[in-house]
């Protein structure tokens, strides 16, 4: 790549990662997460560059080109993959923002990494970013790079986006580091949410916290207003609803409707393997619907995708436990020779397999226990174009504020998650498109360019002036 970026995304990883395989030889695989899918087609159609970690610690690469995108890769050494992603991303944020469903942990050695690493990749966002670049900081991992950047770089603009939750005053308040992360973000011009309460939660954390002034969705600062807002994100419509519509997709989810035995029911979970996404629920809520009897035997498969996902974390090596052992036993109990109702893979696959799993899928099962918004949720239903098929989905997905017409759950009620995969299973093939086409219509209008557009747009416009502070309210939500 040569020179500078008028337009910079800086992220925790790169669109591709980088693995050894056994024989010593490197290969570039796509990087697992809803982040890449979402970011990806954005950065195809603009031109710009994507700084971020290539995912092999102790490794320092040379810029590269990949699919159309300018790819600036930032090392990260065995230790800091340790502290840093693992630890204080993984172990400390990424609970803490999920209401807590795992334990936080709070180390300051991994603070110490996270601050040393964002600093790391804010010095490198101001070597590649142009004169009065845009540079879009994604994510929870990065949230002290805005700052940094804006003191090394006054002249660029700058916007962060959350693809989590917020979490609540009450959770954030724990962190022994917050009014540091707070001030990171507040570097950015613009601070993008999923969700409006996510919005809302930061500006009272800021007014609590630093005593900042707000009005509507305005903070201002004594030199600086920051604008914060919800921009849900969302996914490509256009490239799986036409991909969908391929012959070779049609035969390949019809070859696994009948490798799965033809039952009249196929479920679907497709996830990271990741403790907030409630898998273990909703392969309970499926046993006890085999164990009464309400669904007969072989009347219905479940099929659990679920990616390998931050394998050396403790929680993360539990849970993969826990699931195989819960997949064990159900089928221990259910199989009859030749047919078992879960099948089961820790795998990922390429687009195509998946999107001809989906249609495959009358039932799409996508029951977090917190999620910031969930593009499974928004996949599955780009992916019905002929309106077959349901959601259940749970009410703590960003995704269930705009589909709405979803079977919707909460995930913590197993009597709640039976009840709605029975009633998504019965439901007739009207009552389905009926749901299904405002939720596609939902999808198709908003989808990840229009995302896109909305936060540049919105981050390129001027905001009002800091004199304002002295009017603003100390306003509510
Ligand atoms: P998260 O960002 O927490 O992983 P999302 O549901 O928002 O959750 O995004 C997950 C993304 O990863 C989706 O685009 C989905 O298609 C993709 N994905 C999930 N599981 C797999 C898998 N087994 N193989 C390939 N892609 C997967
Ligand atoms: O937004 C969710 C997210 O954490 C992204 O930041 C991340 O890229 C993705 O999930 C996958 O997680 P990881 O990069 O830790 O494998």
């Amino acid at each position: 790549m040569n020179g500078r970026s008028s337009f910079l995304i800086v992220a925790n990883r790169l669109p591709v990662d980088r693995s050894i395989e056994p024989d010593g030889t490197a290969s570039w695989r796509r990087s697992p997460g809803g982040l890449v899918t979402a970011i990806a087609p954005v950065m195809q159609r603009r031109h710009g560059a994507w700084l971020g970690w290539h995912g092999a610690p102790d490794e320092t690469l040379e810029p590269l080109e990949q699919d159309g995108m300018n790819l600036i890769p930032v090392p990260l050494s065995a230790r800091e993959v340790e502290l840093y992603y693992e630890g204080f991303s993984n172990a400390t944020l990424w609970p803490l923002y999920h209401d807590v469903v795992a334990p936080a942990i709070f180390e300051r050695e991994m603070w110490d990494a996270y601050r040393a690493v964002n600093e790391r990749f804010a010095v490198a966002a101001a070597e590649a970013a142009d004169e009065g670049a845009v540079v879009w900081v994604q994510d929870y991992q990065l949230q002290l790079v805005p700052a940094m950047l804006r003191k090394l770089r006054p002249d660029l603009r700058i916007g962060f986006f959350l693809h989590i939750p917020f979490p609540p005053v009450e959770l954030f308040w724990r962190l022994p580091w917050r009014k540091e992360l707070v001030e990171g973000l507040l570097g950015a011009d613009l601070v993008g949410f999923q969700l409006p309460g996510g919005a809302s939660n930061f500006r009272r954390l800021c007014r609590r916290l630093l005593g900042l002034p707000y009005k509507g969705n305005e903070l201002f600062l004594d030199d600086r207003v920051v604008t914060t807002a919800a921009f849900p994100i969302s996914v490509d419509f256009g490239e799986l609803d036409t991909l969908v519509r391929e012959p070779h997709i049609i035969q390949r989810a019809k070859e696994i409707r009948a490798e799965l035995g033809d039952p009249e029911h196929v479920l679907l979970g497709v996830d990271r393997l990741d403790y907030t996404k409630g898998i273990g629920q909703r392969l309970e809520a499926f046993r006890e619907l085999l164990e009464e009897g309400t669904l007969a035997p072989g009347e219905a498969v479940f099929v659990q995708i679920a990616t390998p996902s931050r394998e050396r974390v403790e929680e993360y090596r539990r849970l993969r436990d826990d699931i195989e052992l819960q997949v064990g036993r159900i089928n221990g109990e259910h199989s009859t020779l030749g047919l078992q109702p879960v099948q089961y893979f820790h795998q990922s696959y390429g687009r195509e397999e998946l999107a001809a799993l989906y249609l495959a899928a009358d039932v799409m099962v996508v029951t977090p226990l917190r999620d910031g918004m969930n593009l499974v949720a928004k996949e599955y239903v780009s992916c019905h174009h002929d309106l077959s098929g349901a959601l259940v989905l749970s009410e703590f997905a960003g995704a269930a504020d705009e589909l709405r017409q979803a079977y919707l759950v909460n995930p913590y009620d197993v009597e709640d998650v039976k009840r709605q995969m029975m009633a998504a299973m019965r439901s007739t093939p009207h009552e389905l498109a009926r749901r299904m086409r405002t939720m596609r219509r939902r999808v198709a209008t908003y989808d990840v360019d229009r995302w896109a557009s909305e936060f540049l747009n919105a981050l390129e416009s001027p905001a009002s002036e800091p004199a304002t502070s002295r009017t603003a309210s100390w306003q509510s939500d």
